[in-house]
């Protein structure tokens, strides 16, 4: 099963997908939520969501979308090993995001080099229960230090050091809403549509 919101951008285009396995309905709504919201803020291209089917996720990321621009897409599909061997047959670099791997300093520029000549990169998270195959399918099992924290922390840093702090030049296009940087309080604009 495999339900979406494709908001702008075509899949086929993408460098950086992240899936995020095991999703509870109710219970994971919120971390859920957040790793879509920090996949598209520091330079993901979508997020395919894996577990529960849970429609009230793809509705709130479309309505960030609608707001401050994409590109940007969520998508729901039932099979998580269906996700990973389509992206491995797309040529995608699979980089498991666990705190067990290999530490981040010790293998962040080889994976770099690897996303450069590969067709992109999945970038997998896991949720409460993470199944042992996934540690043989990837390429990588990276910990963003070996202690335990969380999915939404160890995404950020992990693109962070990926784009090596490029994602703060990110624009986002086609929202109806714009920040102006402000050293006190807040100034948003409406943007026009042309
Ligand atoms: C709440 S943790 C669950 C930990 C789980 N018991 C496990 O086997 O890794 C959920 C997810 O956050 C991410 N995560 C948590 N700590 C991490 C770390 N130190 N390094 C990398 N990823 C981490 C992993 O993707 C993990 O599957």
């Amino acid at each position: 099963m495999r339900s979406s919101y494709r908001f702008v951008g075509d899949v086929m285009n993408d460098r950086i997908v992240v899936l995020r396995l095991g999703h509870r309905i109710h219970r994971d709504e919120r971390i859920t939520t957040h790793v879509c919201l920090t996949a598209r803020a520091f330079g993901a291209d979508g997020v395919v969501i894996t577990g529960d089917h849970d429609r009230s996720i793809l509705e709130s990321v479309r309505d960030v979308v609608n707001n401050w621009g994409g590109p940007f897409w969520v998508e729901y599909v039932s099979s998580w090993k269906r996700v990973v061997h389509e992206y491995k047959d797309r040529g995608y670099l699979i980089v498991h995001l666990t705190m067990y791997g290999i530490n981040l300093p010790d293998v962040i520029s080889e994976v770099r080099e690897g996303f450069k000549r590969s067709g992109g990169m999945l970038v997998v998270l896991g949720g409460a229960k993470v199944p042992g195959e996934l540690y043989r399918l990837a390429d990588y099992n990276l910990a963003v230090t070996n202690q335990p924290h969380s999915e939404v922390s160890a995404l950020a840093v992990f693109l962070d050091h990926l784009f090596e702090g490029r994602e703060f030049n990110r624009e986002f296009t086609g929202g109806r809403l714009k920040i102006i940087p402000s050293p006190h309080g807040k100034h948003v604009i409406e943007e026009k549509k042309g």
